[in-house]
Parts: C-alpha cells; structure tokens; sequence
C-alpha cells in the first residue's frame, strides 16, 4: 500500500429532521449566503422552502443564484461570482445534485480572485481561497458532497473538465434521503451508475494490496447493486435511498483511494461525450464500462475482473477468464435491468465525432490514460466504436 494522507473534514448532517442543526452550521460561517440551485425541483420539491426558512430562522440572509444546467456551465458560474461580489455573499449554500454543487465550488474560488473562472478550471489560474460551502444534496450520484472536485463545461471549446482544491472541500453536507424521494427513475438509475462507477475506477487497479479500500469497495457496489433496483422500484423506499446516499459520498472521498494507484479510465472517456453532446454523465459512464473492461481483459487483468465478479456479483467460476467475462455480462445485465440505455446510439451519439473525442480525450490526458491498463488514442476510439 503507497503511503498517504487522509483527512475530510466535512460535518454530515445525515437523515430527516436536521435542517436546523444545518442551519445553525451555514450561520457559523457567516450571514449571508447564496442559495444555488439548478432548473427548479427544488423549488416544486419543497427543499428549498424548508432549507431557506430554517436558514431566515437561524438568521441567516440569503440571495437565489437559479438555473444552474446539468453539466454546469461556466457562465453560469461567471453569473453566480458577479451576485457575490454586489450582495457581499459570505457563505455558498448549493441545493441540488452535483451539478449545482460543482458549480457552487467554482463560484466559492472564483468569487476570491480577479481571475476568469475558466481559467482556474484550466490550471492557469490559482485557487487562492473559497468561500465556505454547505451543500443540501438531493441527488445521490457524484459525491460532489463529500469531495474536492467539480467538473465544469465550457460549450465554447466544447471542452468538459474536472478541477479540485482542498479549499472547496463542503465545511458541511446535508444528506437528507427524504430529499432524492422526487429523483425520477431514470436519474435515479444513472446516479447509481456514476457511484459504481467512481467505487469501480478506484478498485480496479492491479500490483497492490489494499485490502482494506477493495474490501470496503465490493461493499459499496454491493450496496448499490441492492438499493439501485428498490429505489427504481419504489422511489419513496427510503432505506434504498438512504443507502444511496451514503454510498455516493463514500465512493468518492478519497477513502477507497487512498494507497493505490489513481488513474481513473472510465470518466475521462465520458467527460467527452458529454462534452460533445450534453448527455447524462452516469449513463455515459454505464455504456462505457462494461466495453471497457472488455477491451482491458488480459491474463494480467483476469484476476482483478474476477475477484470483482465473484464478491460483487456472487459468481462462482473457478477460471480467472471465464469469471471475469461473467463478471462483465453481470455487469451489463445490471445496467440493463437499471433501465439505462446501454448504447451511444440510444443516447444520440453516432460515428461522427467518435475519432475527434478520442483525439481529445487522449490530450486531455496528457497523450496517453495512465489507469488500469494505459490506454491510447487508438483504445479509447476502440471502446467508443464498441459502445455504438
Ligand atoms: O436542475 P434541477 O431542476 O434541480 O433538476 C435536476 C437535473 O435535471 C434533477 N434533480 C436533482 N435532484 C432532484 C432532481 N429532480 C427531482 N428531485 C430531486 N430531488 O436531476 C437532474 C440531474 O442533476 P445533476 O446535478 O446534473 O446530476 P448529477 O448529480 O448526476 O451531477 C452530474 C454532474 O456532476 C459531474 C458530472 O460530470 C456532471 O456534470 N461530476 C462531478 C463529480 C465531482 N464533483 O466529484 C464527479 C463525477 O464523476 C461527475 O463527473
Ligand atoms: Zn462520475
């Protein structure tokens, strides 16, 4: 296991009737804050009059910063830093899914700096501070609630990009499962796929011995292979909810990283494709693993495969090969059930631009995908022509 440092000091707030315990958490950070929220479910939800009214309560001001899109975009963010700096905002208090939250964290280190936001999400400008956040979720998917990332578009260069800062790490998190009750089926089905998918990038990797973190990885995906189906099933079953819920910050805070190698596969290939045509990031993620996995399969990857086949998805071959292929087909037949559609076409995407998101991707990377097995243009290209 590589050496490491662990610390996530974001204060959870989990379950029903802790609105004013929150309140009185955004208070201590200061008196004013920006509510950022996306399209409006909030609003028809009920989420955002009881946060706002415990907020006034707690005496806390506050200013609307609406329409934040799914895939964020960073004019949005530009709109947001321009209403902190008039109203003097003191805190950021995003209610929404991870696209509202990423958005908030632009906003939170773009609001300290003269610099275009952009820019910080390109690496040319420094995150010099953030304004404190305290997040309300209400979509379990992206761990936004719980991590230092925030992936923002850019539909000018048509460019999808991940960038992170200790500093925009939430001080504190709301995590009602009463609150994703109104997440209809089909993003209830797509936030479970973007959990399993940040629990399988962080697990699969090959040469170490992180027991611990692959442990309690198989336990997450077990737990969303348990609570995906019932909450599709009944979306007001609140233990698959709350289960939901706790996995989505876990998959991603850096626990079940920590002492491995980091590269991640997956979400570089679907960065692009929702950069080139705004479709639903945990969708994207659900069409290209399983194409992924099979292109990586090789007699130094069987045994990973495997291992995940047998403890995730109960199966009992004794060959490396064979239970790694079983393992895939598991794990497409689970999306399948999910009701996600599992092919580029189904979500609109054609041949077109399949070599020019591959030549992205690979640059975007630095030229080659450094994860579980290196994947080069010509892959990444391999695995979109398979997910057609
Ligand atoms: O905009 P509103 O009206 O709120 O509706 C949203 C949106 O249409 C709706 N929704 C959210 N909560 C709801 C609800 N509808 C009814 N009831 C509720 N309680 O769901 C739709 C999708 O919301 P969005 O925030 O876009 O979804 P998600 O949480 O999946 O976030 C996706 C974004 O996060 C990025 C993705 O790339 C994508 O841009 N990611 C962020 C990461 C991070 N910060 O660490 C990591 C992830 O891998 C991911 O890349
Ligand atoms: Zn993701």
């Amino acid at each position: 296991m590589d050496k490491f440092i662990f610390s996530v000091p974001t204060t959870i707030f989990f379950g029903e009737g802790q609105a004013r315990a929150f309140a009185e958490a955004v208070k201590s950070y200061g008196e004013k804050a920006l509510i950022v929220f996306g399209g409006g479910s909030v609003k028809k939800n009920g989420i955002y009059d009881e946060i706002t009214t415990a907020l006034h309560a707690a005496g806390v001001k506050t200013v609307d910063h609406g329409g934040i899109e799914p895939n964020p975009r960073v004019e949005s963010v530009r709109a947001g830093i321009d209403l902190v700096k008039k109203e003097g905002v003191d805190v950021i208090v995003p209610m929404g899914g991870g696209s509202t939250i990423d958005a908030a964290k632009l906003i939170a280190a773009g609001a300290l700096t003269a610099a275009d936001p952009w820019k910080i999400v390109i690496g040319e400008a420094k995150v010099t501070g953030a304004l404190p956040i305290c997040t309300v979720l209400t979509l379990a998917a992206t761990g936004s609630e719980m991590d230092q990332g925030s992936v923002i578009t850019n539909p000018e260069t048509k460019e999808k990009l991940g960038w992170g800062s200790p500093k925009v790490l939430p001080k504190a998190s709301l995590l009602n499962p009463a609150y994703t009750v109104s997440v209809n089926g089909y993003h209830t089905a797509a936030g479970t796929a973007d959990i399993m998918s940040h629990t399988m990038e962080n697990y699969f990797t090959v040469d170490d011995s992180a027991f611990v973190q692959d442990s309690m990885a198989e336990g997450v995906l077990r737990a969303c292979i348990h609570a995906g189906p019932a909450a599709l099933k009944d979306g007001g079953d609140l233990e698959a909810r709350a289960n939901l819920m706790w996995a989505s910050s876990w998959a991603i805070n850096g626990l079940l990283r920590k002492g491995k190698p980091q590269a991640w596969s997956v979400h570089p290939m679907e960065h692009e494709l929702s950069a080139f045509y705004d479709i639903t990031h945990g969708v994207g993620l659900a069409i290209l693993t399983p194409r992924w996995l099979r292109h990586v399969l090789s007699a130094k990857t069987a045994p990973k495969i495997a291992r995940f086949g047998r403890r995730v998805f109960d199966i009992k071959s004794e060959d490396d090969v064979d239970a790694a292929n079983e393992a895939i087909e598991a794990l497409y037949d689970f999306f399948v059930r999910m009701g996600i559609p599992m092919t580029l076409k189904e979500v609109g995407i054609g041949e077109e631009h399949l070599a020019e998101m591959a030549k992205a991707c690979a640059n975007h990377a630095g030229g080659v995908i450094r994860g579980f097995v290196d994947l080069h243009e010509e892959d990444i290209l391999a695995i979109y022509k398979a997910s057609l």
